[in-house]
């Protein structure tokens, strides 16, 4: 990693002319204010900046992104941070400013008659949840980091979570949008319809672009109807296959009750009851490979009980399922989803870890689990892999951890090799090295083997039509 300079202060007539626009709240230019925006959450980099603009209306950030654009100076988006690809930190150069979207966080208008909520780009994920619930509708889109990563950064990634399986990624969620281009113009977009054919469909080129075309500064998201039964299942199973079986037994019977189906493998559980407070194994023994099936229906006798019954019970006579625990109360199915949730956390506190997010066609998740695991214990003798994650969708986390004791630094000089092993394996099963995390700043240098020639081309061809400077988000997804 390059060596982090020491900020570059903004030129003078910069900064009192975004002291006028923003206000106190809206700018901070105080080192120890800063600090918190310069690190990613995996402690993969650590950048620099002189400031961080903090606008509390879309006017405001309009009004500072003409002034950067002005000084030619760079603006980096961030909303809760929680990139695990360091898309949201400035680079070392201390020449990058923060823009952080955590004051425009209001909800405009929420509406269950057309199931849709307009809100800010900084409103956090969670509070978009409650306040569907608030209307007794369901805001479905869910993963572990919604109490801090928020709307703007989920839909700049297209952040996909446990949900895809039956409600698509954010991108599937979105109606409308309101974006700030990166010269400080506002398109309007915010736009409740379901159809709306008209010209290039500009909302959906700022999903998943990371920030690297202009500012999400509030979209318009579809509700659906909040769940009236939910039942949440914790099995050991025999192996990948079995697991993969399981989805199919659940989904052929009632497809759409199926809201979640994930990936556990025994070491990922293991290292979750050991470092999570509460954490504890629901079923009678030990596996090495785990299912969480979670059903949901909005309808109030819609049986959900008796279909996980009876799917569990043939599963175990044709020995795929091994040992079952159905929660009993919300209390026992929050309890068994924390111990999916909490993976990401359970293995920041094992030490070093190597992630690959990758997706394959999910038939292809067994073949792919295992072949992968094979090669990177290959790789590195004593290293664990952790694979876990969205298995009905096709993606799962091919984690690895560093071996037990060793030297997180030793280990994470092989990130590279780590990451090339799986995704060797994942290109022939014709799948993706980045499923839902996006590229940011880790991943650029894979994009020229995955997406070169005319795909890149075009990509570039885009950015340099809406943001000719280079000014937004510079050093992420492209290379
Ligand atoms: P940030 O990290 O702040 O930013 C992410 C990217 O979006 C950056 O490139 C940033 O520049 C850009 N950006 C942010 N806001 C805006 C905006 N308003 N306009 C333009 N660009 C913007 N991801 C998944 O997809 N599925 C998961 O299951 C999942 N689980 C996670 C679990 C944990 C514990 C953690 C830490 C992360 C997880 N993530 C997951 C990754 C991350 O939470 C998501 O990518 C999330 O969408 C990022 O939201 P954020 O607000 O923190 O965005
Ligand atoms: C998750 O699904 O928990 C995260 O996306 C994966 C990870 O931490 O690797
Ligand atoms: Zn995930």
């Amino acid at each position: 990693m390059p060596d982090t300079h020491a900020p570059a202060p903004l030129p003078a007539a910069l900064l009192s002319a975004l002291q006028a626009v923003l206000g106190p709240k809206g700018l901070l230019t105080d080192p120890g204010d800063i600090a918190p925006a310069l690190a990613d959450w995996r402690g993969l980099y650590q950048g620099a900046s002189p400031a961080i603009i903090r606008p509390g209306s879309t006017q405001e950030l309009a009004a500072a992104v003409r002034l950067c654009a002005r000084h030619e100076v760079a603006m980096v988006p961030q909303g809760g941070n929680t990139s695990m690809v360091g898309g949201a930190t400035p680079d070392e150069s201390g020449r990058q400013v923060v823009v952080s979207l955590a004051r425009l966080n209001r909800i405009r208008a929420i509406d269950p008659v057309d199931m849709t909520m307009t809100v800010e780009a900084g409103l956090v994920l969670k509070a978009a949840q409650d306040a569907a619930t608030g209307v007794d509708c369901l805001f479905p889109l869910s993963l572990g980091a919604e109490g801090t990563a928020t709307i703007g950064g989920v839909l700049s990634t297209n952040a996909g979570g446990n949900t895809t399986v039956r409600y698509g990624n954010a991108r599937e969620l979105m109606l409308g949008l309101e974006m700030v281009l990166p010269d400080g113009q506002v398109i309007d977009g915010l736009r409740a319809l379901r159809k709306d054919n008209t010209g290039y469909a500009l909302r959906h080129l700022f999903v998943g672009a990371e920030g690297t075309l202009g500012f999400i500064t509030a979209a318009v998201l579809r509700m659906f109807p909040r769940a009236r039964e939910n039942e949440v299942a914790f099995c050991a199973v025999r192996d990948e296959e079995a697991a993969l079986a399981l989805f199919r037994r659940f989904r052929d019977r009632d497809e759409g009750a199926v809201r979640a189906f994930e990936y556990l493998s025994g070491i990922g559980v293991d290292l979750a009851v050991k470092h999570i407070e509460g954490v504890t194994l629901p079923v009678s023994e030990r596996a090495d490979h785990y299912v969480l099936v979670d059903l949901a229906s909005s309808r109030p006798e819609a049986g959900l009980r008796p279909l996980a019954e009876a799917v569990l019970e043939e599963a175990l006579e044709a020995g795929e399922v091994l040992d079952a625990a159905i929660g009993e109360s919300e209390g026992q199915r929050a309890a068994l989803w924390r111990i999916r949730e909490e993976h990401p956390e359970a293995q920041k506190r094992e030490g070093a870890s190597v992630k690959n997010d990758v997706s394959v066609p999910v038939s292809r998740v067994p073949e792919m689990i295992r072949r992968c695991s094979a090669a990177l214990a290959a790789l590195i003798p004593g290293s664990r892999p952790v694979p876990f994650g969205h298995m009905g969708d096709g993606n799962i986390h091919m984690n690895l951890e560093q071996p037990e004791g060793g030297d997180p630094a030793a280990f994470l000089a092989r990130s590279h090799d780590i990451m090339d092993c799986v995704n060797e394996i994942v290109r022939e099963l014709g799948g993706s090295f980045s499923a839902e995390h996006g590229i940011g700043r880790l991943k650029t240098d894979m994009m020229e083997s995955w997406r070169g020639g005319a795909e890149l081309e075009a990509m570039r061809r885009i950015k340099a039509a809406l943001d000719p400077a280079g000014l937004m988000n510079p050093g992420k997804v492209l290379p």
